[in-house]
């Protein structure tokens, strides 16, 4: 049974026993995670964190070998916990990345995207190219309302400056978003990025929704989800990230990040989607071509039908190619 207040609840334990003994069935909306990679030897950190010394230590790795099996046991219990209709974001690199698949696989819930994140300071190489992307696998648990919301971050009107639409670039499934360097502060090995986690609260959650992670590491995507009005909760194994982090966070206040993450405003046109009438289209087909012989180009004349008309552009494009065919 769901909780009925916020809460935040995170164990110094194995993710896999820790669901079993604290997560209901169906109990969470949200799983948004970053597994250990089992590189043996992982030195990728080291380009983003300049200092070693501010690196928390004891990070917990799983052997190569043990993997697949590692994946499938986590990713049951995630499986199990989901509400239906919940969503599940695995950040995962590629060299084990085929277990992680499999695993997926091997559950009944959906593949949604897979998403690529380029990001900065991948190693750079002198005989092959450089590594420079993480996979995020998006799945849903079938059976239930999923929760994503499209004008989460941007409205479907608005433009950049080259008048491409800023909703869509932002839905497109290859994110560029850098690795946060934070000089001086004490980390975990490898943090996700704010700007990542937020994108994801942002789309795949409501407020007031629980989101929990199974690698807490350094508890970001918790504090990002408190600081966006979310329940959270999580498991991270290594004592001395646990308690550094756990008192990190509860100084995070609920929502705080509220007032300064961009946030889109549902701005579908109110005709959007009615069907056309023979007036309106004669109307369409007559403004456009006193436009087009005034001299305004066709994006611009769309642009401003779509004002007119209250419809959007890509209905406008489209009538207007059927219009134009027709006469
Ligand atoms: C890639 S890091 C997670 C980083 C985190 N997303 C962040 O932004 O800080 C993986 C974390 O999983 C922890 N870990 C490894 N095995 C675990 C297990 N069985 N249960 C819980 N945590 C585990 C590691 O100690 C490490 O902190």
């Amino acid at each position: 049974m769901k909780k009925a207040a916020m809460y935040y609840e995170f164990y110094n334990q194995d993710c896999i026993q820790g669901a079993k003994e604290h997560l209901e069935d169906n109990s969470i909306d949200l799983i948004i995670t970053d597994p250990p990679f089992a590189i043996e030897g992982d030195k990728l950190h080291k380009h983003y964190n300049r200092k070693e010394s501010f690196v928390i230590e004891g990070y917990v790795e799983i052997l190569k070998d043990e993997y697949a099996e590692f994946s499938q046991l986590w990713i049951t219990e995630a499986e199990r916990v989901l509400r239906p209709g919940g969503a599940l974001a695995v950040v995962s690199g590629y060299s084990n990345l085929i277990d992680i698949l499999n695993a997926l696989r091997g559950t009944t819930l959906k593949e949604i995207n897979h998403i690529i994140w380029k990001y900065n300071f991948g190693v750079s190489t002198k005989t092959k190219f450089v590594s420079s992307h993480y996979h995020i696998l998006y799945y849903c648990k079938p059976g239930g309302e999923k929760t994503f919301n499209n004008f989460a971050r941007f409205g479907s009107r608005e433009r950049n400056g080259e008048n491409r639409s800023l909703l869509y670039q932002d839905l497109e499934d290859v994110w560029i978003i850098n690795r946060e360097y934070k000089p001086g502060e004490i980390k975990n090995k490898n943090e996700l990025p704010s700007a990542l986690l937020i994108k994801l609260v942002q789309y795949l959650s409501r407020p007031g929704d629980v989101v929990c992670d199974f690698f807490l590491g350094g508890f970001s995507t918790a504090k990002i989800a408190k600081s966006l009005g979310r329940s959270a909760v999580g498991f991270e194994i290594n004592k001395i990230s646990f308690d550094h982090h756990h008192e990190e966070i509860e100084k995070i206040k609920v929502n705080e990040l509220a007032g300064d993450v961009r946030v889109g405003k549902d701005d579908t046109p109110p005709r959007s989607g009615a069907v056309w009438n023979q007036d309106e289209s004669d109307q369409l087909l007559s403004r456009y071509l006193q436009m087009r012989q005034s001299g305004i180009n066709k994006q611009k004349a769309i642009n401003l039908l779509s004002d007119e008309f209250q419809r959007g552009h890509w209905s406008i494009n489209h009538k207007l190619g059927t219009l134009e065919m027709a006469n």
